[in-house]
């Protein structure tokens, strides 16, 4: 459902910002603006501002900002609709009326999440009742778990009976088509209703937001099957999974860290690595990808080193190739047992065995695992006959290519001549060549990109790459007049959001036309803009601007815009121009069509 305009600008009146931001960080006042420590990265000064007169909060540090909303979404990890939705009870708001559809499949959802919930509470009792000593023994004994730690992941046991919960929630209230719907129970052949978990030691499987999505669980011997997860259900969907994101979204390490176990994210956290997160027994997916992004673009996988692992790890790759994530490779010593065998371990054992001290050394170090990427190329090829060392060679180069520095290059370089029979110059004559090819690609990727509204924002740079700095900075200037003024936009006439250089300038500068020269707080575009953008608006808004002589001002910003989108689209037959050309007639019509 849109939000309507007037219910948020009546929203973040209704919350000002410094208030908001002082529910979660101490400020102090200084030069008009307040001050405190950023709650989105480690820091020992305050660089984090929030200005009461602009609605926007700032980090000069990181370079996070945006409005009130912007604030609440990055501080609680929430979508908008969900970041308003909290502001709304915050200020006492009703939220507007949704369809009756909608209204009747949230409520449902809610009852289904409430009955997890219990369900949960009914497992951790049971987990410090007598009926749950086995459970609660194989926990702190076996996998070394402490009561803190059982806590906070929420533990429990399910009791070695056919119909406990089943009792227990319909004594509650609960319908029995509710637990089968959220796969608690499951239906017998013969009509009757039983429970999925039985005897085991039970770990619920909860979201960022904090919801209880459904539950694994563990036998406490080695008996099949050793995991048991929920079903496939409308609150379940492992595919968009990830155990530990409730804790790993608040990490400050500013990576996550990709395991393959669930009971490794627990031992993980409680060794201090508060950033493991694990899929459901699956595959990566696009989705999981998709919801690490939210809060991080840096991270490190560390599965099994067994071939299932490599093979997983592998896939995992493959899925973030073509993201802006950096991937990184953390790969587990094996262990040699007191008889002198080699066997695998993870992260789990590896702790047990040698200590969260060895593994922080670990990961500090995972980012020089430039060799096991060479291995692992070179494990696909036959490297005793021609064509394999020819396939091989093909494969290696991109790889070699992408060593960020010089000597490595070299190292490596020598290291794969040897193993393919060739000089280590003919190799990196192969790897330079690919790099300039590279470098071609960027650039007509950056050039395609720049024409794109808003797509060339680098998100990692956190800034823009202007390719008409001049035309850039009169934009500038007339986003800031216009957050300053906005009566000032009748001075703007026919400027339209295409003829701007920047695209996401021009995007705001369509935005705040869209306004009709209505005063527009920052917040009120957290829902058009995205994180990045955000960042972007704010970073411009703490810039200096008078308003001393404004209208000459824009006048004039204006005239630069259109003098430099006249002399870049001007040449004819040049292929910018005409990109250009039909970009804007498409938006032409995309505005009549509606
Ligand atoms: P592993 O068997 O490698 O897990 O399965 P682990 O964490 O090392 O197991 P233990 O408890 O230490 O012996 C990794 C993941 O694969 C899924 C689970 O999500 C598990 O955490 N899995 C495994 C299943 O879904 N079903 C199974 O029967 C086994
Ligand atoms: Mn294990």
């Amino acid at each position: 459902m849109a939000i309507p305009q007037s219910f948020l600008d009546d929203l973040t009146a209704r919350c000002p910002i410094e208030e908001v931001v002082a529910d979660y960080v101490a400020l102090t006042p200084k030069g008009g603006n307040l001050w405190g420590l950023c709650p989105f990265h480690s820091e020992k000064t305050p660089s984090f501002s929030v200005s009461p007169d602009k609605h926007i909060f700032h980090c000069f540090g990181c370079g996070k900002g945006g409005g009130v909303i912007r604030f609440v979404m990055e501080m609680e990890s929430l979508s908008f609709p969900e970041a308003v939705r909290k502001l709304a009870a915050r200020a006492g708001l009703e939220m507007p009326e949704e369809d009756q559809e909608a209204q009747r499949r949230r409520a449902h959802r809610r009852r289904l999440l409430e009955l997890n919930r219990d369900a949960a509470r009914f497992y951790y009792e049971t987990l410090k009742s007598p009926q749950g000593e086995p459970m609660l023994r194989y926990a702190q004994e076996k996998r070394r778990l402490t009561p803190t730690y059982i806590k906070r992941f929420g533990l429990g046991a399910a009791p070695n009976a056919w119909d406990s919960l089943i009792r227990a929630m319909t004594a509650q209230g609960y319908k029995k088509g509710e637990l089968l719907e959220t796969g608690l129970a499951v239906a017998g052949k013969n009509g009757g209703v039983y429970d999925k978990f039985r005897n085991r030691l039970m770990l619920p499987v909860i979201d960022a937001a904090g919801d209880i999505l459904g539950f694994t669980s563990r036998v406490m011997d080695d008996s099949a099957p050793k995991y048991l997860n929920t079903p496939e259900t409308a609150l379940f969907k492992k595919r968009g999974i990830l155990y530990g994101i409730n804790f790993a979204k608040l990490t400050k390490r500013g990576f996550f860290l990709l395991v393959e176990g669930n009971l490794d994210v627990i031992t993980l956290h409680q060794a201090g690595i508060d950033n493991a997160v694990a899929t459901m027994g699956t595959a990566l997916t696009a989705d999981h990808a998709r919801l690490i992004g939210r809060y991080t673009h840096d991270l490190v996988l560390c599965y099994d080193n067994d071939s299932a692992g490599v093979e997983a790890t592998q896939r995992a790759m493959t899925v973030l190739r073509d993201t802006d994530f950096n991937v990184r490779v953390l790969q587990l010593p094996r262990r040699r047992t007191e008889s002198g065998e080699l066997v695998k371990q993870d992260p789990d054992d590896f702790i047990k065995f040698q200590g969260p001290a060895a593994f922080e050394t670990l990961l500090s170090g995972s980012e020089d695992q430039t060799a096991y990427r060479l291995e692992v190329v070179a494990g696909k090829h036959d490297l005793t006959s021609n064509e394999g060392k020819v396939a091989y060679f093909k494969d290696i180069v991109p790889v070699l290519a992408g060593l960020p520095s010089a000597v490595e290059r070299e190292i490596y370089a020598a290291r794969v001549a040897k193993e393919v029979d060739i000089s280590k110059d003919a190799v990196l004559h192969e790897v330079n060549a690919y790099r300039q090819g590279q470098a071609r690609r960027a650039r007509r990727q950056r050039e395609r990109a720049a024409l794109t509204p808003a797509a060339n924002v680098q998100p990692k740079a956190r800034s823009l790459r202007y390719e008409d700095p001049r035309s850039a900075r009169a934009e500038e200037g007339v986003i800031r007049l216009l957050f300053l003024d906005p009566t000032l936009l009748e001075r703007c006439g026919e400027l339209e959001p295409e003829t701007f250089s920047v695209p996401l300038w021009g995007k705001l500068f369509g935005l705040l036309r869209d306004r009709g020269g209505e005063a527009v707080s920052p917040a009120a575009l957290d829902g058009e803009l995205s994180a990045d953008e955000a960042d972007l608006l704010s970073h411009l808004l703490q810039g200096p601007q008078s308003l001393a002589e404004s209208r000459q001002a824009m006048g004039d910003y204006i005239e630069i815009i259109r003098a430099q989108a006249a002399k870049r689209l001007g040449g004819a037959g040049d292929p910018v121009a005409d990109l250009l050309a039909t970009q804007a007639k498409r938006k032409q019509k995309d505005r009549m069509g509606g």
